[in-house]
């Protein structure tokens, strides 16, 4: 098949592109359970990671074929995809036998199916600071070829600045989860920098919210599966069962770490981005670590 890089274009105010609206009325009515769990991210920010969390916590006592031989992406459903290379998202979704089911987006919060809402369902929301994921998208468009093309490196950073990624501005996309989260109570906001720092801690948090109480021995066991490296040398956790993904270019997982973002950056590019990032970031209750 051949695999065709789409263009971004305007969708109510949000870049994206035809493979996450090609199916926006089924997305919309999506009929949401009152025990499914959705994994809201920006993409890049960690979302593959607190998915196989979940997915651990949740049925990790299973057959250890799931683990072994269904990828995270079929585990975790992600919503609002319809691309070539496989089932849409809602099919998936539909074909889950396991529950609660998780459920993936990257979709802004205007933008989530309402029923999700009326069932009251629990949220974890995923953040990572702008420019360590910035630095990640770049990558990953270079080597997704479902991706629009990512052009040079200080080009994509000047589009990340306007809003012009897919899925769109990240400044809007953390904001306005973390809005919700003022009034919204089963949602659960994570910092990708705070699950680098202390894994363990953050999985102690996601369980009390989730409440589910594995025992130690099961939440040690999860803590050494989801480290860096052993989910990088799972096929299961790394995507490289994905065709339309050029491992040749850049692998999906990179680098998993806090401050890559130093040996992109140029002196001059952080200090527009310092600029831009104070005109956006407005809300002092909502801040990043760009170093641990
Ligand atoms: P890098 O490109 O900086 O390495 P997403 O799943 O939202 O697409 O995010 C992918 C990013 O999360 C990649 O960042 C990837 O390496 C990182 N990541 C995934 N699993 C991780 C883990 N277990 N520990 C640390 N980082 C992880």
């Amino acid at each position: 098949m051949e695999l065709v890089r789409p263009e971004l274009f305007d969708f109510h105010g949000v870049a994206m592109i035809k493979y996450f609206t090609d199916n926006w009325e089924n997305i919309q009515n999506f009929q949401a359970r009152p025990d499914d769990i959705l994994i809201a991210t920006y993409p890049k920010a960690g979302t593959t990671w607190v998915s196989n969390i979940l997915d651990l916590l949740y049925f990790g006592h299973m057959s250890a074929d799931r683990q072994k031989t269904i990828p995270i992406y079929n585990r975790v459903p992600f919503l609002e995809s319809s691309l070539p290379t496989m089932d849409s998202g809602k099919e998936l979704a539909d074909k889950l036998q396991t529950s609660p089911r998780l459920i993936k987006t990257h979709l802004p919060v205007q933008f989530v199916p309402k029923s999700f809402w009326e069932q009251n369902c629990r949220i974890v929301y995923v953040a990572r600071n702008a420019k360590d994921n910035v630095v990640s998208f770049f990558h990953f468009d270079r080597m997704n070829l479902l991706q629009p093309d990512p052009k040079d490196w200080s080009s994509f950073l000047q589009r990340f600045m306007e809003g012009k990624m897919v899925f769109g501005s990240w400044y809007d996309h953390v904001n306005g989860w973390w809005q919700k989260k003022q009034t919204y109570e089963k949602l659960h906001y994570m910092l990708f920098e705070d699950m680098i720092e202390d894994t363990g801690r953050e999985i102690d948090k996601l369980c009390s919210f989730l409440g589910v109480s594995p025992s130690a021995e099961e939440k040690e066991k999860i803590t050494g599966v989801v480290q860096f490296d052993e989910m990088k040398k799972n096929p299961m956790a790394n995507y490289s069962t994905c065709a339309a993904m050029d491992f040749k270019i850049s692998p999906f997982m990179r680098k998993g770490k806090v401050g890559d973002w130093k040996n992109h950056f140029t002196v001059a590019q952080n200090e527009v981005f310092e600029e831009v990032y104070q005109k956006k970031m407005k809300d002092a209750s909502l801040q990043f670590r760009t170093q641990l």
